[in-house]
């Protein structure tokens, strides 16, 4: 195994990937998109950061990495560290030990929809589908707002915005632009690992005339499954493999297009597509897509995973999730659980606005989560992939215990409840660690759709260090919030 290091100086760039607005952007070393952090399972990668922005804190999360023996690098403050201040260096250090495709993104205060969200690609020497593909492809999908979040997320919090309506989007990306064209050869075949990596939209995704063959969500390798069709909330992931016509004679388009149900108002004029080209032909033209008026997605509970995990069949800790206001604690919960002795497993020590649930080592946890909105919500959970178990159809209520329950459910770390609909969901709580669990609408983390998993609290405080880099970002906390 390798050591893979990246220094990133994160700063304002000026992008303008619509075509249609020019705006301050978050980059990192001068650049925008931000690259690709890409290593090996079983490497070590370390990420050097400094903060540039000058006016804003800072963060990354290492979106789906377990994180196993290093909770305090997982980049959510409040949680696992406090915001790294304007002018400062901070370190995360970490062990890759899962394949798979994830994506890294600030973890501070509804920042990552300004830009500073990238994807993250652990290659796997053993992987089930080794020698089924010619090539990978990164392919990210995006929504984007045309004003800053900071004016955003005050609106949105306001008055001014009685009925909570989120901010709709003003353009979809896909790899942060609107002419994306990959180059293709004829009669290979491809693996485009797609990640989404929104503040806000679901984007459903087609090619026209290629089937796409699902090998992996979120860094777990599925039975091969055909799907004309994908649907990816914020925040997840699918490798698809693709083969190629053997006829170069034409190009052909693939489709991202945003979930507008998510939206309480449509404006006028927006464009909820954003469009891309397999280019066999660079001479040939690049058609327009044909429209779609039904959207049927395949659905990712059918998906089998290739290790064949079944079912846990005892459940240790039921949490109930229901409609909870969480905030951001001054101290990052980690270090609570580490100062606090034999406290540590009581919740009281976390605070009344943290919604801490206290999991012991190795218990399997189940989460009943009823969404009594009438929105899909994107579930994440940190440090896992769970479970899933049961999802219920739009309109169903609350949790009723009356299912057969699959065998070998799949998994993956974020998932989309239905509309005023239920969802149940196990993980074995093997990996000690303060894990948020959220919907990962970047609105709704500012709105306090958030509760905490305080894994096994004892076992953290017999081996996690904080590096000294990590106690002076706290040091300087309420310097850095007064002066932004
Ligand atoms: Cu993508 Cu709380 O994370």
């Amino acid at each position: 195994a390798a050591t893979v290091t990246y220094n990133f100086d994160v700063g304002w760039v000026v992008a303008n990937p619509d075509g249609a607005f020019e705006r301050p952007t978050i980059g990192i070393n001068g650049q925008w998109p931000i690259p690709a952090i890409t290593a090996n399972v079983g490497d070590r990668v370390v990420v050097n950061v400094k903060n540039n922005l000058q006016n804003q804190t800072t963060s990354l999360h290492f979106h789906g990495i377990y994180q196993n023996g290093t909770a305090n690098m997982d980049g959510a403050t409040g949680v696992s560290q406090c915001p790294i201040p304007p002018g400062a260096t901070f370190t995360y250090d970490f062990k890759v030990n899962q394949p798979g495709t994830y994506w890294y993104h600030s973890h501070e205060g509804g920042q990552y929809p300004d830009g500073l969200r990238g994807p993250l690609i652990i290659h796997d020497p053993d992987s089930p589908y080794k020698g089924k593909y010619d090539e990978e492809i990164v392919l990210t999908l995006s929504d984007w707002y045309h004003d800053q979040m900071p004016g955003l997320l005050n609106f949105f919090i306001s008055y001014a915005n009685p009925t909570g309506a989120e901010p709709v989007p003003n353009a979809a990306l896909m790899n942060d632009t609107q002419n994306l064209t990959v180059s293709v050869e004829p009669g290979k075949t491809y693996m485009f690992r797609i990640v989404n990596m929104a503040a806000f939209a679901a984007q459903y995704l087609w090619f026209e005339e290629h089937t796409m063959r699902i090998v992996e969500v979120d860094g777990i390798y599925t039975e091969e499954a055909d799907a004309d069709m994908i649907y990816l909330t914020a925040a997840q992931r699918y490798s698809v493999l693709i083969t190629t016509k053997n006829d170069t004679s034409k190009n052909y388009a693939f489709v991202g297009s945003m979930d507008q149900d998510l939206f309480d108002t449509v404006p006028d004029g927006l464009n909820p597509n954003v469009t891309g080209w397999l280019q066999y032909d660079k001479d040939a033209e690049l058609p327009e897509p044909a429209t779609v008026d039904e959207f049927d997605p395949f659905d990712d509970f059918t998906l089998v995973p290739t290790d064949g995990e079944e079912l846990y069949d005892k459940v240790d800790y039921s949490a109930f999730f229901n409609d909870i206001t969480y905030i951001r604690p001054k101290v990052p919960t980690v270090f609570t659980a580490l100062s606090s002795g034999t406290s540590a497993t009581n919740p009281e020590i976390y605070g009344s606005n943290t919604n801490a649930f206290i999991l012991e080592k190795n218990q399997v946890v189940e989460i009943v989560l009823n969404n009594y909105d009438p929105g899909k919500h994107p579930f994440h959970l940190h440090g896992h992939a769970f479970q899933t178990v049961v999802r219920s159809a739009d309109e169903a209520g609350a949790y009723v215990y009356n299912e057969t329950f699959p065998q070998v459910p799949m998994r993956r770390d974020t998932v989309m409840v239905r509309p005023n609909g239920n969802m149940v969901l196990r993980f074995r709580a093997d990996n000690p660690g303060i894990w948020l669990f959220h919907c990962h609408i970047e609105w709704h983390i500012a709105s306090g759709l958030v509760a905490t998993m305080v894994e096994a609290p004892e076992e953290l405080q017999k081996s996690l260090k904080i590096p000294q880099d990590h106690l002076d970002a706290c040091a300087r906390q309420e310097i850095a919030t007064a002066g932004n």
